[in-house]
């Protein structure tokens, strides 16, 4: 078995602000993601898949169509827009990074295709210095 990792990028803003917080605990938690008119990020995901190597192919993921499903589940989805009103999951709850992830992981599981690779991680990457990383556990068998 390996793994295999593609990357993929996105541009988005958001805006992290709690309304049952006050505004110098917003900006004490969130920083410059709690500007009042939002800001953006290009954001860098990564999508890991663990599978065996096919013999006649020697690859372990057909990228053309790990690539195309990923820019249609999600790219499509994040890429130039609001995330706290474009992207309906993340309307109800804060659009960082650790929610940001884990909506991407709920969707490609739920439309996940292929039995072999399964899905094995994700990587989220905000900034050089915010990066969350989120291990697949619920995979199929
Ligand atoms: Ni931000």
């Amino acid at each position: 078995m390996v793994r295999v990792t593609r990357n993929y990028r996105f541009s988005a803003s958001h805006r992290l602000h709690l309304a049952n917080r006050s505004d110098e605990e917003n900006q004490r938690l969130f920083g410059k993601c709690n500007n009042p008119h939002g800001h953006g990020h290009n954001y860098v995901l990564g999508v890991t898949v663990e599978g065996p190597i096919d013999a006649s192919t020697g690859v372990a993921v057909d990228q053309g169509k790990l690539d195309e499903f990923v820019y249609r589940e999600i790219i499509a989805l994040f890429d130039h827009t609001y995330i706290n009103m474009d992207v309906e999951p993340l309307r109800e709850v804060p659009a960082t990074a650790e929610n940001i992830a884990f909506v991407i992981e709920r969707r490609l599981q739920a439309a996940w295709p292929w039995t072999q690779p399964r899905l094995a991680h994700i990587r989220v990457e905000e900034t050089k210095r915010n990066v969350i990383e989120l291990d697949v556990i619920n995979f199929h068998v």
